[in-house]
């Protein structure tokens, strides 16, 4: 299973969904890869915002190794599943769909909801953390079984 987490500048919520992700994952020794991308080319290159990394940290997961990478149209047929933090990421991606088949890959990472972004808010990091861990944990629940 290859899976992609999609944000806007891919070092906030994005690094935290493909961190937490790989690591459950990797406990439960399942062989997806997990990755992440993001729709705006300000930070390519760049490691996470430390504060999502220091966030990270405090319950475990080490993010500081990732690096930014701007979201093209190339990355559709490498994922399984993409999944977005907003809405306007949602669009962002959506419109960069070459055939309905990629569009469908697409979909809110919350299915009830956005992860609001934390950049401009440093009080979101960690209940942003806590929203993207726990849709995590059901992911590996129910994308284990499709
Ligand atoms: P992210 O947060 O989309 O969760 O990575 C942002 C990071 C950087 C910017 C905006 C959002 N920015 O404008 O540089």
């Amino acid at each position: 299973m290859k899976i992609l987490m999609v944000c806007l500048g891919n070092i906030c919520r994005s690094p935290l969904a493909h961190g937490i992700l790989q690591d459950l994952s990797d406990k439960k020794q399942l062989g997806w890869e997990v990755d992440s991308a993001g729709t705006g080319d300000w930070h390519i290159g760049h490691a996470p915002d430390p504060r999502s990394i220091a966030v990270a940290k405090k319950y475990g997961v080490a993010i500081g190794q990732q690096r930014a990478q701007f979201f093209t149209p190339a990355l559709f047929d490498q994922y399984d599943y993409i999944f977005v933090m907003d809405h306007t990421n949602y669009k962002d991606v959506v419109a960069q769909a070459l055939s309905e088949a990629q569009k469908a890959k697409v979909s809110l990472f919350l299915a009830d909801g956005i992860v609001p972004d934390p950049y401009f808010d440093e009080s979101l990091f960690e209940p942003v953390f806590k929203m993207v861990a726990k849709r995590c944990e059901e992911l590996i629940e129910t994308l284990a079984k499709s």
